[in-house]
């Protein structure tokens, strides 16, 4: 039975173009899987605890060396992490602040990359530990970062592809919507609707 994450990291709600970019790729999911199931996850309302000294000592230290705090800490990310493994495809909602990922979401990416869980150093360098997973980024900005002068910065792609391929996931796609008025909006709405539909058909 295949699974998805659903994650959305937009502070806004109804007006959130990114949240109906995967709101709307997860509902063409599930016609498309109707045995499906679907774990969501709303990181500004329930938003990743931050990197803490008790997480570092935690991930870190031998089991004997827990205390209640280091192994709440652990336990936390563990929960994330869970929901990650037990997924097929992850559809990430995420909008570009100031050129990145909100730093919401950012705190879930800090949550879930855990040194000897997903991933590992070999003696071949870093191996994610995440494999296998397809990725959809239901991304939303303010700028046409197809266009050159805006390109360079542009930190929230490479970011995330980056980061995902760090922890193993290589199959990663972006679903776009740039612009800010109710037309750049609802054309490129139109748009991520072919490109979901040309998702899920090479699913
Ligand atoms: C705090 C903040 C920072 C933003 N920074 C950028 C930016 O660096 N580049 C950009 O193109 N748009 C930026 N925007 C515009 C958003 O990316 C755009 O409004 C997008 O639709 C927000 O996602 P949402 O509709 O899912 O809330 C920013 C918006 C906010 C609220």
């Amino acid at each position: 039975m295949p699974h998805l994450l659903h994650i959305d990291s937009s502070s806004r709600s109804a007006d959130s173009v990114s949240r109906r970019i995967s709101a709307r790729y997860v509902d063409a999911w599930r016609q498309q899987n109707p045995e499906g199931t679907v774990t969501y996850r709303d990181v500004t309302v329930n938003t990743p605890n931050f990197v803490s000294a008790d997480w570092v000592t935690g991930v870190f230290a031998p089991a004997e060396y827990h205390t209640p705090q280091t192994r709440a800490a652990v336990d936390a990310s563990s929960v994330l992490i869970s929901e990650v493994e037990a997924a097929d495809v992850l559809v990430l909602g995420v909008p570009m602040y100031n050129f990145n990922v909100p730093a919401t979401f950012k705190a879930w990416i800090d949550q879930i990359a855990m040194a000897g869980r997903t991933f590992a150093y070999d003696e071949n360098g870093p191996r994610g530990l995440l494999g296998g997973k397809k990725v959809v980024i239901a991304r939303a900005s303010g700028s046409d970062f197809s266009n050159p002068a805006f390109a360079p910065m542009d930190f929230h792609a490479p970011y995330l592809r980056g980061i995902l391929g760090f922890l193993g996931i290589t199959d990663v796609e972006f679903i776009s919507v740039n612009g800010q008025t109710p037309e750049q909006i609802e054309a490129g709405l139109t748009e991520a609707d072919q490109a979901i539909a040309a998702s899920l058909k090479a699913l």
